[in-house]
């Protein structure tokens, strides 16, 4: 079923670009499928089912039924007035045209093909072109208005600059507000939609384009697209506002017309309910439960990720503020069946690691001499929803972890983000970045949590990837930068990111070509500060892709070949030996968790800040011979994920490599030769 759906929502997916897909897995008559058109007519072979017009090109059926036992037998449709042979065929849901086979109550969406709408025809049926016989068909009305993206009002304009353009409803639970702006200096200001003539404080908050619950930032003339939450639709709330929760003010509103003839949203609506009495939804996919029980709190954490990403929650480093470093957090996973609710301690903004010998960064309490107070109850993982649930005292025996307090509010941080190929949390791709002040021992417990929607987020492209072939060049500046989101370093190399990555000649992660036998100078502005948690990278070349040597366990670095960039202390102890001041390229003001808005790394790349310290860079010659395998890898000494590839080659054109290959082969003969 499961598979069915997919499948139908990638065709639905090719059908139309506005839908945010599918699934009416649940079979509720009320729910909103678009335009009804009627019941297939039945004549032969048992064929049946709902037929509904999803836009002006797809057409929804559902519960249909045939008994595949046609010769010769399409989906058919025509413009003459009844099913015969004039006509075309209609692919099936998988875009074929095979004859058909067997159906049984199947769902499926089916598009008309050579963008031919469904007003251009005058029926829509199941017939055998050998027989000429029609098996059940349903007839298009005159004047038919199939569903589209309606345009509304534009919003009021009341205050704090809000405005727009007139507003798109896409679908039944989509809706587009062109050019939006807003000044972003409300106290407590929400997307916020209701029940009623005009907009009040009784109403729902709707999770701004990226999912996230926070107040508003500061908009100037963007495309917004917002989804209603959970079951709502357009045809259950009468307003969208850009309202003030806080002051309880209207900055901007418009009314939703009734009976809006629009595409259905094919977004499946996920059922979670929550044990635990209170509830905060974090982010759109992303909830947190909890309940205080004499000396110890329940903590459950719901999170609609992929099954190599974590979730984390914990309590803030800061009294004053929402602040990852100094906070006690867990990052809850899961392996397999297997669920994890580990015990960290965040003293720095960097994947854990070494520095100067103690660890520092996001480190598990365990490995800095701490322990593990969480208690995992009960862990798994459905309709692509981790749920794990974890029980700690308020008031741990380990003196560094945090109190939970019952008598006043407390400052929480959380993430999601990928775990990295040691199944520690890498830099996180979802976010607070405003404060978040919770209080846990409530009087009265309050659940606000709503139900996760099927993930309709489009895969993300990434970045294209670059490379420097070019066999003019044997110098290459390396510099550090901003990883670039999920169309960055992680979309470009498949692999997590630290937060930041190498940029090689003012590239984001290049493939560098590197001929055997000549010799090339990278010259290293990584840091030079070993103090620094995050921003400290002297530059290595490895035959493995992740780098970071100095973190890895002795027996974890003995299966690494180094190629440049360490050498060994008398007591063998690593050491790095391309160092350079700091050249950074940085997010000025403007929020990082926009990163993957960018088109291209050029555009973002100009978004950015470029920082130098003064000084001469290291210096890291190599020259790449024999012993080097054809592909290796620069990296960072102190953090695994910040480099790429680096082709060693024989030669840099094909000519050349084939004269090479010769004279090895023509060697090689002649000591055969002098054998004999
Ligand atoms: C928490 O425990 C520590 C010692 O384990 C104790 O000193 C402190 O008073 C306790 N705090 C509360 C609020 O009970
Ligand atoms: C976390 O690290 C800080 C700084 O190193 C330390 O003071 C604190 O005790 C640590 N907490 C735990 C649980 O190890
Ligand atoms: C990125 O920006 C830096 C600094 O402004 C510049 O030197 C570099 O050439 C840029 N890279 C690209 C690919 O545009
Ligand atoms: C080949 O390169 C490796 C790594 O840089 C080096 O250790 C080795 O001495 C080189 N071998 C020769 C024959 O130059
Ligand atoms: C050169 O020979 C190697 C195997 O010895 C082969 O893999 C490679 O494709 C050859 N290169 C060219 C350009 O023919």
């Amino acid at each position: 079923m499961a598979n069915a759906i997919r499948k139908w929502r990638a065709s639905v997916l090719v059908a139309c670009l506005f839908l945010s897909y599918n699934g009416l897995a649940q079979e509720d008559d009320k729910e909103y499928k678009g335009k009804y058109l009627g019941r297939l007519n039945t004549y032969h072979h048992q064929v049946s089912g709902e037929v509904y017009a999803v836009n002006e090109y797809t057409l929804l059926f559902t519960s249909f039924t045939y008994d595949g036992n046609g010769a010769d037998t399409f989906f058919w449709a025509g413009a003459s007035n009844r099913p015969g042979p004039q006509g075309f065929i209609v692919p099936d849901e998988w875009g074929k045209t095979n004859v058909l086979d067997r159906y049984l109550n199947k769902d499926f969406t089916l598009t008309l093909p050579d963008n031919k709408k469904i007003t251009e025809i005058k029926w829509f049926a199941v017939y055998d072109l050998a027989s000429q016989n029609t098996f059940g068909d349903v007839n298009i009305p005159e004047e038919f208005d199939p569903p589209a993206p309606q345009r509304i009002s534009q919003l009021s304009k009341r205050s704090h600059g809000v405005s727009s353009e007139s507003i798109v409803i896409l679908d039944s639970k989509t809706i587009s507000i062109p050019q939006f702006t807003y000044d972003g200096t409300g106290d407590d200001t929400y997307f916020w939609v209701g029940l009623g003539p005009q907009p009040s404080s009784k109403g729902t908050k709707v999770p701004d384009q990226y999912g996230y619950m926070e107040p508003l930032r500061a908009y100037n003339k963007e495309d917004v697209i917002i989804q209603l939450p959970g079951e709502m639709t357009v045809f259950t709330v009468d307003w969208l506002s850009v309202f003030d929760v806080k002051t309880k003010s209207n900055y901007g509103s418009i009314i939703i017309p009734d009976g809006l003839n629009v595409p259905p949203s094919l977004v499946k609506v996920i059922k979670h309910v929550q044990s635990l009495p209170n509830c905060v939804q974090l982010h759109k996919r992303y909830q947190v439960s909890w309940e205080i029980f004499g000396p110890q709190i329940t903590i459950q954490l719901a999170g609609q990720v992929a099954e190599d990403e974590y979730m984390a929650f914990g309590l803030s480093g800061s009294d004053t503020s929402s602040q990852m470093e100094g906070a006690d957090a867990t990052v809850a996973y899961m392996v397999d069946t297997r669920g994890y609710a580990a015990d960290y301690n965040i003293t720095a903004k960097a994947p854990c690691g070494k520095v100067l010998g103690q660890y520092k960064g996001v480190c598990k309490d365990e490995l800095l001499g701490g322990q593990d107070s969480n208690q995992l109850y009960t862990a798994v993982r459905e309709n692509g929803i981790n749920i794990i649930t974890y029980r700690r005292t308020l008031n741990s025996s380990d003196p560094g972890d945090k109190e939970y307090p019952t008598d006043r509010p407390v400052y929480v941080i959380w993430a999601l983000g990928r775990l990295d190929e040691n199944l520690e949390p890498s830099f996180h791709d979802f976010y607070p970045k405003s404060d978040l002040l919770l209080e846990l021992n409530r009087q009265e417990p309050e659940n606000s949590c709503m139900d996760f929607t099927e993930n309709d987020e489009k895969s993300f492209e990434p970045w294209k990837k670059t490379e420097i072939f070019d066999r003019s060049i044997r110098t290459f500046r390396a510099t550090i930068g901003p990883s670039g989101g999920r169309k960055g370093y992680q979309g470009i190399s498949g692999q997590t990111s630290m937060g930041y990555a190498w940029y090689i000649e003012g590239q984001l992660i290049p493939e560098l070509y590197l001929r055997r036998g000549l010799t090339y100078n990278f010259v290293v502005y990584g840091g030079n500060n070993p103090h620094s948690a995050n921003l400290y990278h002297p530059l290595i070349i490895t035959d493995e892709p992740h780098g970071g040597y100095d973190r890895l366990s002795d027996v974890a670095q003995s299966k690494v070949r180094v190629l440049a960039g360490v050498e060994f202390t008398r007591r063998g102890r690593p050491r790095p030996t391309a160092v350079g001041p700091l050249c950074l390229s940085k997010h000025d003001t403007r929020d990082r968790r926009v990163d993957d808005d960018f088109m291209s790394f050029k555009k973002f790349n100009r978004s950015l800040l470029f920082v130098c310290e003064s000084g001469e860079g290291g210096v890291l010659e190599v020259t790449p011979n024999t012993t080097w395998p054809d592909v290796v890898y620069y990296n960072s000494f102190t953090h695994a994920n910040m480099g790429w590839k680096i082709h060693v080659v024989d030669a840099y054109s094909r000519s050349e490599a084939i004269l090479h290959n010769l004279s090895r082969t023509v060697i090689i003969v002649a000591i055969i030769f002098r054998l004999l």
